[in-house]
C-alpha cells in the first residue's frame, strides 16, 4: 500500500496521495473542490502568542478562524467529520474555553456535533492561581446523519473479557464483544513534551495515534485527510499510515520543512512514534526510584544476622562469667 506513495506535492490534485502546501491555508482550500475530504482534523493556532501567531482580539480570532471552517465545510465530503482540537485562550488570567466560542460557528454552518472528545494528559504548565490545564478538545462534528462511522479498529480491551450473561435465553455465554470495547469520549494520550519520542522543534505537535485513532473510525482507505494547520505533519502521517490521502498547509517555512522530513520518513518506515495502545508510563509501577520522596525513604535497614550474632556472643560471655 505504502509503495505507491512517492511524492509530496505542493498543491491540491486530486489524483496525487500527500499534499504540504507552503503557505496559508486559505489559498490551498480555495483550490480544493467542494466535498473532497472525508476527515479534517486539525489544531489551529489558539491566539495565545505562539512564534507562529499574532495574537489578536478574540472577536477578530474567531472571525478568522470561521472563514477557514466555512471552506472546510465545503470541501468536506457528505458523510465527512470535521474534528477541531482546541484548548483555552487565556486573558489576564481569565481562561476562556475556546470550544464554547466555536460551537456556534460550526453549528450555524449546519454541522451536527457527535462528541466532545477530552483529551487528558499529565505534562503542561504549572499554575499557581489556578488548577493546571490538563485536558484539552476535540470537537467532533459531521456534515449529514449519514456519516462514516467505524467503531471496530480503534476498540479498546474490555475490562472484564470473561464477564458471561447470568440470565435470559444468552445465559452462560461471553457478554462483552471479543473485538474489545468502545474507548469513550475520555481519551488519555501522553502529549509530546521533551521525553517523548516523537518531540521536534515544533511546540505544540499532535501524538500521531491521537490522530490514528480518529483517521481509523472515520474514513476508509483512500479517503483524503486534510489539516489546514499542518505544522510539523502528524495528520498526514496518520493518514499515510493507514493507507488513507493526506493533505495540509502550513505558513511558517521551517514547520513546512520539518512536516515532509516526518511524511517522507512515515513512507520509508523509519519514523519513530509512540505506538496505540501503548499504556501509559506509571513511575511507581516501573520501579522509578525518584518516585520515593528523600525524605521519606526508611532508615537503613538494620543487619539482622550481626544482631543474631552480637546476642549470642553476649549471652556467651555472660554465662563464662557466671
Ligand atoms: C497548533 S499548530 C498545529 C500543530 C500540528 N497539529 C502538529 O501536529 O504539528 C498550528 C500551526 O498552524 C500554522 N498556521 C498558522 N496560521 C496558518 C495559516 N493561516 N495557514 C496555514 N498554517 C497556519 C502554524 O505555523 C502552526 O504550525
Amino acid at each position: 500500500m505504502f509503495e505507491k506513495v512517492q511524492n509530496i506535492v505542493d498543491n491540491f490534485d486530486p489524483n496525487e496521495r500527500v499534499v504540504v502546501f507552503p503557505g496559508d491555508c486559505l489559498d490551498l482550500l480555495r483550490n480544493c473542490p467542494d466535498e473532497t475530504f472525508g476527515l479534517i482534523v486539525t489544531s489551529p493556532p489558539y491566539n495565545i502568542g505562539k512564534e507562529y501567531e499574532k495574537r489578536l482580539k478574540l472577536d477578530k480570532y474567531i472571525a478568522q478562524q470561521a472563514e477557514v471552517i466555512q471552506e472546510c465545510v465545503r470541501c468536506l465530503s457528505q458523510r465527512g467529520s470535521i474534528c477541531w482540537q482546541v484548548g483555552n485562550y487565556v486573558d489576564g488570567g481569565t481562561i476562556i474555553p475556546l470550544d464554547t466560542m466555536l460551537y456556534p460557528v460550526f453549528t450555524k454552518l449546519g454541522l451536527r456535533m457527535r462528541n466532545r472528545i477530552i483529551w487528558h494528559f499529565e505534562h503542561g504548565l504549572h499554575c499557581s492561581k489556578r488548577f493546571s490545564g490538563r485536558y484539552e478538545t476535540i470537537m467532533w462534528f459531521t456534515k449529514s446523519e449519514k456519516y462514516f462511522f467505524n467503531l471496530d479498529p480503534v476498540r479498546i480491551p474490555q475490562k472484564y473479557p470473561g464477564k458471561k450473561h447470568f440470565k435470559g435465553p444468552k445465559a452462560g455465554e461471553y457478554s462483552c464483544n471479543p473485538l474489545g470495547k468502545n474507548p469513550g469520549d475520555l481519551w488519555i494520550i501522553p502529549n509530546v513534551k521533551s521525553n517523548h519520542v516523537e518531540k521536534t522543534e515544533h511546540p505544540c505537535q499532535f501524538p500521531v495515534e491521537l490522530i490514528e485513532r480518529l483517521v481509523l473510525s472515520m474514513t476508509k482507505p483512500e479517503d483524503w485527510v486534510f489539516d489546514p494547520f499542518l505544522g510539523s505533519g502528524t495528520t498526514v502521517i496518520a493518514a499515510v499510515r493507514h493507507g488513507r490521502r493526506g493533505a495540509g498547509a502550513e505558513v511558517v517555512p521551517k514547520y513546512v520543512s520539518l512536516a515532509e522530513e516526518r511524511i517522507a520518513a512515515e513512507l520509508a518506515g523509519t519514523l519513530r512514534t509512540r505506538p496505540m495502545h501503548k499504556p501509559v508510563y506509571d513511575p511507581i509501577k516501573a520501579g522509578n526510584s525518584l518516585t520515593i520522596a528523600p525524605w521519606k525513604r526508611p532508615p537503613k535497614a538494620v543487619d539482622v544476622t550481626q544482631t543474631m550474632l552480637l546476642e549470642k556472643k553476649n549471652k556467651r560471655e555472660r554465662y563464662a562469667a557466671q
